[in-house]
């Protein structure tokens, strides 16, 4: 199942977008429409709102459109940008990079493939202008369902009337089809805090945010992997195509990874799991008093270790940590990289303002037994494409 950003442009064949989204979910896919101002004359946003359980994009600038972490995710998070019906006009601004518009502004920012059903009278459709559009985005890799043949709402009998709802959804299946450099592959990652409680109200939490680990699992899944996201207390979504297993503690954490680590290629613990808890949680809510408290803590279990010692003597599944430090790094990446017999650590300086927690930037140092590659200050979800493409390398040598 992939998420489909599917945009619908101003053309009498808006409606028939609605059967577009219908059948996208029917194939099992999840679909967030994207109208244009010129499709809200043609069809109400409310219909596709119903179809799709999710708020229609209509506004770039709509209050509230760009502190939704869906909406700003999209390009990343998308399986496919499918474009039905596709009038000359958005076929004309994603030739030419013009980004007036979310939808136009998401075909530049995403890299998911793209599709595109156009639909508009014959004339306009034979336009020099428009077949060079459509040869410059034939160049570039965007797919087409070609119009059909008959009579056009114009009054015209000609070629330009959309393609046929099934045939676009066929399409459209068709590109999503699993494919890429981890397909037959397992990877498990952790990500997020983990919430170790005191007692009924109060908890012991750290920072993180869990954006690095989403992108991990969502960069894994792109390429094709089965991705399990074993992830702590995070208001992150699912990323796409994701098995999400919601935790709190240190101790579930442990249990969930240790339940799909048989089935693992590869164990990305992201996760920024405590290394204390409360020994004994107390029942219902501790009430204050004069007295100083004080709370016993006690370790909880290392899994990453765990994972180590319990894959002595084989190479499989790979395993990389991540180090979270104050000041130099690589050092104390080194000697974790030893003790918990892994084979990688993502070490990044939490103390740097450009790097670290809950930041949508990441500046970390990969550490393995060969060597170490400091990596540029770059977005998490740019470092987890470098961080799969090492662990890929790692992978095809084991
Ligand atoms: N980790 C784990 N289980 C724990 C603690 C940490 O699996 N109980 C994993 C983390 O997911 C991360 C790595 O181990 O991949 C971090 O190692 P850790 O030794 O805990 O380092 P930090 O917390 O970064 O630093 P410190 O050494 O100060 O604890």
């Amino acid at each position: 199942m992939a998420l489909v950003a599917l945009g619908v442009t101003g053309g009498i064949g808006a409606y028939k977008a609605v059967e577009i989204a219908r059948g996208l979910q029917k194939r099992g896919h999840d679909v967030v429409a994207i109208m244009s101002h010129g499709a809200l004359k043609f069809v109400g946003e409310v219909t596709f709102e119903a179809i799709t359980k999710r708020r229609v994009i209509t506004d770039q600038y709509a209050p509230g459109a760009n502190a939704d972490i869906e909406h700003i995710s999209l390009a990343t998070d998308i399986g496919l940008l499918l474009v039905a019906p596709a009038t000359a006009n958005v076929i004309g601004k994603f030739a030419h990079g013009i980004a007036d518009d979310f939808l136009t502004s998401l075909y530049l920012a995403t890299r998911a493939p793209v599709l595109m059903a156009p639909a508009m009278n014959t004339n306009m459709l034979e336009h020099d202008a428009v077949s060079r559009n459509l040869a410059t985005l034939t160049a570039r890799g965007v797919r087409f369902v070609d119009p059909g043949q008959g009579y056009l709402a114009c009054g015209w009998v000609g070629k330009g009337r959309l393609a046929e709802p099934d045939d676009v959804v066929e399409a459209a299946h068709h590109m999503l089809q699993p494919s890429g450099s981890l397909l037959g592959r397992m990877v498990l990652v952790t990500a997020g805090p983990t919430y170790e409680d005191i007692d009924a109200v109060r908890y012991i939490g750290n920072r993180s945010s869990g954006k690095m680990g989403y992108a991990i699992a969502a960069e894994a899944a792109r390429r094709g992997a089965r991705v399990v996201l074993v992830s702590g207390p995070s208001s992150l979504p699912a990323p796409p195509g994701v098995e999400l297993i919601r935790v709190r503690g240190a101790h579930n954490m442990h249990a969930e990874v240790m339940r799909h680590a048989a089935e693992a290629h590869m164990i990305i613990m992201a996760a920024a799991v405590a290394d204390y808890r409360p020994a004994a949680r107390a029942s219902g809510k501790i009430e204050k008093s004069d007295a100083p408290l004080e709370l016993a803590l006690v370790r909880t279990p290392d899994i990453l270790a765990d994972l180590g010692r319990a894959r002595t003597g084989r190479s499989s599944p790979l395993l990389i940590g991540f180090a979270a430090e104050v000041g130099d790094p690589v050092a104390r990446a080194r000697v974790k990289l030893r003790l918990k017999q892994v084979d990688m650590i993502v070490a990044n300086d939490v103390s740097r303002p450009d790097a670290g927690f809950d930041l949508d930037i990441n500046a970390v140092t990969l550490v393995t037994r060969d060597g170490e590659e400091a990596l540029p200050v770059a977005a998490k979800t740019a470092v987890a494409a470098v961080i799969l493409d090492r662990t890929e390398r790692l992978l095809a040598a084991v």
